[in-house]
């Protein structure tokens, strides 16, 4: 099975890959987590994915498409896996597309998880995040059950960097130029199906399931 997630910023990608994973086994990759993990360790890559994360600007192409090729090369992803975040521009599409057929795999589908301007800012605007494990909480709909502390691994609960309502505003309107013609692109190829983001997360769990079980 490969999978994968688009949607604008907070339409919950992340959160429903963290239950796919668990339910279906296959590897989750988050280009998002990737870079931030990188930037923990303090990689060069990490430090430089920083200077446009911070203003929600897409770190350059030729420094993701190379990370996602070196992840997908590894042997927990010979079965499938889910991609979240990724691909993120045309440019970025089209590697992926020549690496699957180098490869001779296909995708099954590209899940669109839709969700209105004002429902992803006040999400983001409220989501908290694990610092160690990169759990997500949501002051309101999913809190933690002790207050700033995971409820995985019992490290601090933080609010990420480029989670500001102006920033996050920014990530929309970068979404919307240089993400959303990707939901055409993947049309034409008869991948796309659409999700309803704006239900619970259980509710949009069950729909992503029966997609993939249907
Ligand atoms: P990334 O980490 O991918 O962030 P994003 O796409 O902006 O998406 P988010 O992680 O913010 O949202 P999500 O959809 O995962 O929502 P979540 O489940 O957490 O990217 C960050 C940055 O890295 C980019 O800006 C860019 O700089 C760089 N980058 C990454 N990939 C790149 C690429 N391919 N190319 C170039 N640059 C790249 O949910 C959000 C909140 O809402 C949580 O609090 C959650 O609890 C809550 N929630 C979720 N679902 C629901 C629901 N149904 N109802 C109520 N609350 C919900
Ligand atoms: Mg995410
Ligand atoms: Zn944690």
């Amino acid at each position: 099975m490969r999978i994968i997630l688009v949607g604008p910023p907070g339409a919950g990608k992340g959160s429903q890959a963290k239950r796919l994973h668990e339910r279906f086994g296959i590897p989750h990759i988050s280009t998002g987590d990737m870079f931030r993990k990188a930037l923990r360790e303090k990689t060069p890559m990490g430090l430089v994915a920083k200077t446009y994360m911070d203003s929600g600007a897409l770190v350059p192409d030729d420094v993701v498409i190379g990370l996602v090729e070196e992840r997908l090369s590894a042997d927990d992803c010979a079965n499938g896996y889910m991609l979240d975040g990724y691909p993120r521009t045309v440019a970025q599409a089209d590697a992926l597309e020549a690496l699957l057929k180098k490869w001779g795999h296909k995708l099954d589908h590209v899940i669109n998880i839709s969700s209105r301007d004002e429902v992803v800012v006040q999400r983001l605007t409220g989501r908290r995040t694990c610092l160690n494990c990169g759990a997500t909480y949501h002051t309101m709909y999913n809190p933690p059950k002790v207050d700033q502390v995971c409820d995985v691994c019992g490290e601090e609960v933080v609010q990420r960097e480029d989670d500001s309502e102006s920033t996050v505003l920014n990530r929309l309107d970068v979404y919307k130029k240089q993400t959303e013609p990707l939901l055409n692109y993947y049309r034409e190829r008869g991948l796309l199906r659409n999700i309803n983001g704006e239900q619970s997360i259980d509710s949009v769990y069950m729909d992503v399931c029966r997609l993939l079980e249907g």
